[in-house]
């Protein structure tokens, strides 16, 4: 099968596309014939090395999580996918593997495909929207009719947390780019504020909770903003800041760093949202996967509205 693989870490990835064995199943697994995939910001850490802190792969590797695609076999002790059923999630960042036309993963974690999306579009749901709701619902506990700050509003994770923010009822800043201010009022943003002129604890006060997927001096700043009580929810540097941890007790509020979890249950309910018009997806740029280093330089950037994805022939 055709496949982007990792020989080396380099700065920027070196990515071969090129003939690989087919993955082989175990007996809780599914072979999935993949249709389409999505670059996340954490591909790019995998592929440079960056991420071998925490994850510690072995070379060469097959890069790629996100994925949708279509069963093409399952394993002798799996009862609820057969071979034919259309399905996405996210394969483990652990194991990787889908920037290939053929990902082995476990039958527990996939969930049936979006009929109504395409390929691309299911593909590039799974991290982002899964990560967007285990931060809002289960660390920070959002309510109907509390106040959330979403930081980078405009990007992967972003598009998805306001859309599932206005779904449950509650009020949302959301800061990005001054380019980006029309697209945040689209996408349902109550009040957007442009990071580039504009303070953002100038205009959000008293919040419910931050969600911040800058980090830095962002998060830190976002503490001034919540009320007593309130939640930071933060996603990036790859563990909790102690200096945020320490500020949050200080100031009687909660801060709880979320690392993101596949979830089947949690995507199924996702497909409610998406059937009931409450959730879609905003892709940027689509590419074929022999286009891996394009579309992961693009996500490079740090500045794409929603999505890459890339579709795998
Ligand atoms: N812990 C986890 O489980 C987990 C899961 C998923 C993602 N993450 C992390 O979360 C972060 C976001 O992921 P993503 O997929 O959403 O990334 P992304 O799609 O690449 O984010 C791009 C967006 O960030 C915005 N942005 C850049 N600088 C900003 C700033 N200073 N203030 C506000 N917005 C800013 C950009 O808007 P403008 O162009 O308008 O600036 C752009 O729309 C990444 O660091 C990723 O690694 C962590």
């Amino acid at each position: 099968m055709k496949a982007i693989v990792v020989p080396t870490f380099t700065n920027p990835p070196t990515l071969r596309y090129e003939d690989v064995p087919q993955p082989q199943i175990a007996e809780d697994e599914v072979l999935v014939r993949v249709r389409a995939t999505s670059v996340n910001p954490v591909d790019t850490y995998i592929c440079t090395g960056a991420a071998q802190s925490w994850l510690n792969l072995k070379l060469p590797l097959i890069p790629g999580a996100d994925f949708a695609g279509v069963v093409e076999a399952v394993g002798s002790k799996v009862k609820d996918v057969k071979p034919g059923d259309e399905v996405y999630s996210y394969s483990p960042l652990q194991r990787l593997g889908a920037f290939a036309e053929y990902l082995a993963v476990p039958a527990a974690i996939v969930a049936p495909k979006p009929p109504t999306l395409t390929f691309e579009e299911a593909a590039s749901l799974p991290i982002v929207a899964l990560t967007a709701w285990q931060s809002l619902f289960e660390a920070a506990q959002l309510k109907a009719g509390q106040k959330v700050l979403i930081h980078s509003a405009a990007g992967g994770v972003g598009t998805m947390a306001v859309q599932l923010a206005k779904a449950h009822g509650a009020y949302v800043y959301g800061t990005a780019s001054s380019g980006n201010i029309s697209f945040l009022k689209e996408l349902g943003v109550d009040t957007p504020i442009d990071y580039t002129s504009t303070p953002f604890e100038q205009v959000a006060k008293e919040v419910d909770v931050v969600f911040d997927m800058v980090g830095g001096e962002t998060l830190m700043r976002s503490l001034q903003t919540l009320k007593p009580g309130g939640c930071l929810v933060s996603i990036v540097g790859g563990s909790a800041n102690p200096e945020a941890a320490k500020e949050a007790e200080k100031r009687g509020v909660r801060y709880v760093y979320v690392l993101v979890r596949p979830d089947r249950a949690q995507l199924q309910h996702l497909n409610e949202l998406i059937a009931a018009g409450k959730l879609r997806p905003y892709i940027a740029k689509s590419y074929a996967l022999e286009q891996a280093g394009e579309a992961l330089a693009q996500v490079a950037t740090r500045h794409t509205r929603g999505k890459v994805v890339m579709h795998v022939p």
